[in-house]
């Protein structure tokens, strides 16, 4: 079995690519400090799997013990770095505190790859590296523009740190970049999913959190925007889907299939829904009414992006099998699940 290192293992996405990965016949091994996230994930894991995922209480900035980490587990093929602050409001609070651990962690992460001789990496960029773009849907092509937050600004950043590392004399390194489109939903056993700590940023999570009574009402960011109705488009994936990703970008990388050393994929559905089109196929799926009123734009937010995911399809064979529905409902069941 081949051994992959998962930093943010606990965290929403990552939870789901630890379960994808056990699956699929790899030796997933958690890496987080859990700042973010909760211990009780790995409990979750372990009812999904059969059995505990090892995990490794592990801040990634901290090199020294990231070095311990790599020389107890011995034998590493290589690593999906999701550890990073991911609440674009906050980052513009605390630009220094995303810089820092985001763009941190990678630059410490990268080196004790080298010193272990771990050449493999998936790295979690996001659709945000894009900032408004002039057409849609955006390809792996497309110009990235200035980045709308600190936080945007550490995904364009930790890209460009590993082209650069990449193209140095000597380099080992060989890195899948993958820019998620916006993840939503939770594994259909409905034992993992997004455990926002707090008052969520994201749209699906407040949704379920209303709905569930603990949040009174959602504001919708804005509907005068030039979309068909008025508020922002987005391209929600389901996390299973996203999750099967990685495992798919971690095979390439070991099989040596990489046709360069740094590979760039959006992961999307390819199709925008609207905010208030997220809330009517939220209320269909759940059988719940939402309490809802629109308010004012929220800064930094792009008026509509979705993916081309074309490349995917075509060099990864990526596509994705759960619809908005079905993924808003596995929300809905996951919120009702937490309230047991
Ligand atoms: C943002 C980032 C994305 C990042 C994600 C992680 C950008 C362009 N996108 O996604 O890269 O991975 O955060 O957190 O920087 N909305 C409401 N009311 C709410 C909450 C959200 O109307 O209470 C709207 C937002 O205005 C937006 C949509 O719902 O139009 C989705 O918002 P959200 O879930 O926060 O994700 P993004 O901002 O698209």
């Amino acid at each position: 079995m081949k051994k992959i290192l998962v930093t943010g293992g606990a965290g929403y996405i990552g939870s789901h690519t630890v379960v994808e990965l056990a699956q699929a016949g790899y030796e997933p091994v958690i890496i987080d400090d859990f700042v973010n996230s909760k211990e009780s994930v790995l409990g979750g894991l372990r009812e999904i799997l059969g059995h505990d995922v090892p995990c490794h209480h592990v801040d990634c900035t901290n090199a020294d013990a990231l070095r311990e980490v790599f020389r107890q587990e011995g034998d590493v093929a290589g690593v999906i770095h999701f550890a990073a602050f991911k609440a674009v409001g906050e980052s513009v609070q605390k630009p220094l505190m995303y810089f820092q651990n985001n763009v941190g962690s990678l630059l410490t992460l990268i080196q004790v790859m080298t010193e272990a001789g771990v050449g493999n990496l998936v790295f979690s960029s996001s659709c945000t590296v894009y900032g408004a773009p002039d057409s849609l849907p955006v390809t792996e092509a497309t110009p990235t523009k200035p980045a709308t937050s600190p936080y945007g600004r550490t995904k364009q950043m930790c890209e460009d740190i590993v082209h650069d590392v990449s193209a140095a004399p000597g380099n080992q390194l060989h890195t899948i970049l993958l820019r998620y489109f916006n993840p939503i939903g939770a594994h259909s056993s409905a034992k993992i999913g997004e455990l926002p700590l707090g008052v969520p940023n994201n749209l699906v999570p407040f949704i379920t959190q209303t709905a569930a009574g603990i949040r009174e009402k959602l504001t919708i960011n804005g509907d005068t925007y030039d979309t068909p109705d008025g508020t922002n488009i987005r391209d929600y994936i389901h996390v299973v889907d996203l999750a099967k990703a990685h495992i798919t970008a971690v095979q390439r990388l070991l099989d040596r299939k990489a046709t360069d050393v740094v590979e760039t994929f959006n992961i999307g559905t390819g199709h925008g829904n609207s905010v208030l089109e997220v809330v009517k196929t939220f209320e269909e799926a759940s059988g719940q009414k939402l309490n809802y009123v629109m308010g004012p734009p929220r800064p930094g937010d792009v008026p509509a992006i979705y993916a081309d995911a074309t490349k995917a399809a075509d060099i990864l064979g990526f596509k994705t099998e759960t619809s908005l529905f079905d993924s808003l409902a596995s929300a809905w069941k996951w919120q009702e699940s937490l309230g047991k």
